[in-house]
């Protein structure tokens, strides 16, 4: 296991070097969010191209994200919108919002993307009651004890053709436990469980390995 996990670090590190090609906002974004003592919990390279290459794909105008942390995956999916485009991000801590919104504005992306700071839970009514849906896609990365509250938010604030990507759904294997006790764990079970009765979606997962250790992210659209 140590050895291979040296060796998806280092696929990570080829693929990120030849064909994925982070910027230096992005660079700085990570030097950033490490000064601040931000945990280094963000998506990789490959991770945060994926999700800027599912949004384009996607044909995206109007993000939505939530869980912002230091603002690495915002600059990724914010810089897959058109001119004309918005990203609103939401992000429970306030320092961390701070860092995000900093590293955003360094990349240039300030016009684009706002960040909302509070518990997704409390901002997520008001992004609705304010009639900022339905997006277009929407990437779910914040804690993972909520995930399916988050995922019904993404689904009220979507429309048919609304991609949604949920990061951390396999946790090193984890999500097989149907016995754990780890919240996150149960959390993400829960997604699972709601993505599988939920008529609205056609869904799967796919595992990931890379220098974030193994992992995955659902991806779903909405019909
Ligand atoms: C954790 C959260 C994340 O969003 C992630 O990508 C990795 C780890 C965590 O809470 O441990
Ligand atoms: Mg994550």
């Amino acid at each position: 296991m140590v050895v291979s996990r040296n060796l998806w670090k280092a696929v990570d590190a080829y693929i990120a070097e030849t064909i994925v090609a982070p910027d230096p906002a992005l660079e700085e974004a990570l030097a950033a969010n490490a000064a601040a003592g931000l945990p280094s919990i963000d998506v990789s390279a490959p991770q945060g191209k994926l999700i800027h290459l599912l949004a384009r794909m996607a044909g995206a105008r109007k993000a939505l994200e939530i869980g912002a942390l230091g603002g690495y995956s915002t600059i990724w999916l914010a810089r897959a919108l058109p001119d004309g485009g918005r990203l609103i991000t939401v992000e429970v801590n306030a320092k961390h919002a701070d860092v995000a919104r900093r590293n955003v504005a360094r990349a240039g992306l300030g016009g684009k993307v706002e960040i909302r700071t509070g518990a997704a839970l409390t901002t997520l009514p008001k992004i609705e009651a304010e009639g900022l849906g339905p997006f277009d896609f929407v990437f779910i990365d914040a804690d993972k004890t909520n995930n399916a509250a988050y995922l019904e938010w993404a689904l009220r604030l979507s429309r048919p053709g609304t991609a949604i990507v949920v990061d951390n759904v396999v946790r090193e294997g984890e999500v097989v436990d149907a016995a754990s006790h780890d919240p996150d764990v149960i959390g993400v079970r829960r997604m699972f469980e709601l993505m599988a009765r939920e008529p609205r979606l056609s869904a799967t997962a796919i595992q990931t390995v890379g220098a974030k250790g193994w992992d995955g992210f659902a991806l779903a659209i909405v019909l």
